[in-house]
């Protein structure tokens, strides 16, 4: 499949998801959906606690979900929100998604079509480097 293609089927099992969102605190609702390298998608929805800290976002559900199935390597995650300006995944997120592959691609869209792109690598340079003797190569 054609990336362009494969990028609104993602957009769209994102926006999808995104109607599960459990935000009743920030009513704030994110989907996203994941591509594994073989091209499997997964997805995930932000699921929001009374404790607020508990929050889970919708990027690290997407990732746990596809680890559940077995997947480990991804292509490409897409996140879809209902903001001014694409969202950009949080720190722990950026961190979550390294841990199987910097060189996936993050495109964020808003639900007006606006779209930020970037790889992992840009969004958290040196993500391993140090950990555990982990070489950093980025
Ligand atoms: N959120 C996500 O799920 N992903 C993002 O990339 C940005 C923020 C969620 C966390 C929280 O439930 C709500 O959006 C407001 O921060």
């Amino acid at each position: 499949m054609p990336n362009k293609q494969n990028i609104s089927k993602l957009a769209k099992v994102a926006r999808k998801v995104r109607e599960h969102a459990h935000a009743p605190y920030s009513h704030f609702q994110v989907g996203a959906a994941i591509e594994s390298y073989g091209g499997k998608i997964f997805s995930g929805c932000n699921v929001e606690n009374i404790s607020y800290g508990l929050t889970i976002c919708a990027e690290r559900n997407a990732v746990s979900a596809a680890v559940a199935s077995g997947a480990r390597s991804f292509r490409r995650i897409v996140i879809v929100a209902d903001s001014k300006e694409p969202v950009t995944p949080c720190g722990a997120c950026r961190q979550v998604l390294s841990e199987f592959s910097d060189a996936m691609e993050v495109i964020s869209v808003n639900l007006d079509g606006k779209e930020f792109r970037a790889t992992l690598a840009e969004l958290l340079p040196r993500s391993k480097a140090g950990i555990l003797d982990h070489p950093g190569s980025t």
